[in-house]
């Protein structure tokens, strides 16, 4: 906000609790030049077909899942979101869940508060070590790698991936191989998911997915509830399929308190925190106000995502 103010552009703020209907989203529209977006709403077809006067949309977010890009581009209305400045925030929660997962720490705090806590037993609490384990990242980009860097000099875990395409800078940087979406179902300790979501990898890690995985995995995902489907996550985890799970994100978002994700052993929920720090927050609001503010300019926004609408 001080940075909007200092730029000479004024402003409005929504602080209501709930979100904004879709509806009430387009109507308070109508008045304002542009949009600063700090959650998640959707910005859909019909959104864009009915506020064409917007001058730019700022997102206070590295996904833009929730956004009708090419319905934006229609309309002329450049679209910017904040890489970049969560790469270190977010993977700290991937790193976070893997370790609490592998030592089941949330629910060994659980057990504390119900009096379970009956003594020392040599076979009991046994958790899974991550040291020389294999971590296979699914979207090895900007927070995969810093996921990897992580993993690699806390527990020397050997690095695979997969993308689309190799990313070879990534694979330099983090000494990282490339191999098939099978490869990385079956050679991996742990999985973690730092992939867009998008058509092609909607609900990627399904009952087949988890099928092929080895029964002492982690799977952990930080990036989008949408990349796999939990009724089918539930399952490999009741049926031991695989060995645990961390989320950050779920599917649907907000997670349902009574999911059984919240009651199963080696199974670690976080509510959508991965950005959620200080610095983080404070250093993605700048972003997307800097954008903002290009936009109003008349610059290009730095970081347009859809590109395209400058042409
Ligand atoms: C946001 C995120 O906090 O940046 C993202 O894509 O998932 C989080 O950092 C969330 O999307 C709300 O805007």
């Amino acid at each position: 906000m001080s940075y909007l103010h200092n730029a000479g552009v004024p402003f409005d703020v929504y602080k209501g609790e709930q979100p904004l209907t879709p509806t009430q989203l387009i109507e308070s529209s109508q008045v304002y030049d542009a949009l600063f977006i700090a959650a998640s709403d959707k910005l859909d077809r019909h959104f864009f077909e009915s506020c064409r006067h917007l001058k730019a949309i700022a997102l206070m977010s590295v996904g833009f899942d929730h956004v009708d890009l090419a319905a934006a581009t229609e309309q002329g209305i450049p679209v910017s979101n904040t890489p970049d400045v969560l790469n270190k925030a977010t993977s700290d929660i991937a790193f976070l869940l893997m370790l609490s997962v592998s030592r089941d720490a949330f629910n060994r705090h659980k057990s504390i508060e119900d009096g379970d806590w009956k003594g020392f037993g040599s076979n009991r609490n046994l958790g899974i070590e991550l040291y020389g384990k294999t971590l296979g990242v699914f979207g090895l980009g900007r927070i995969g790698i810093e996921m990897a860097l992580k993993a690699k000099s806390a527990y020397q875990m050997k690095i695979i991936y997969h993308n689309r395409k190799p990313n070879l800078e990534a694979e330099e940087l983090v000494d990282a191989h490339y191999v098939s979406f099978e490869e990385l179902l079956s050679q991996s300790d742990v999985i973690s998911v730092h992939a867009n979501l998008t058509d092609q990898t909607k609900e990627t890690f399904n009952a087949t997915a988890f099928e092929k995985m080895k029964s002492s995995s982690i799977f952990i995902n930080t990036a989008r509830g949408g990349i796999h489907n939990e009724q089918d996550l539930i399952q490999a985890l009741q049926d031991q399929t695989i060995w645990g799970a961390g989320l950050d994100v779920t599917n649907p978002e907000p997670m349902a308190s009574d999911s059984p994700l919240l009651r199963m052993p080696h199974v670690c929920v976080l509510p959508h925190l991965g950005s959620a720090t200080v610095e983080t927050r404070n250093a993605m609001a700048t972003l997307a106000a800097k954008n903002l503010v290009a936009a109003l300019n008349g610059e290009q926004m730095p970081q347009v995502i859809n590109k395209e609408v400058y042409r």
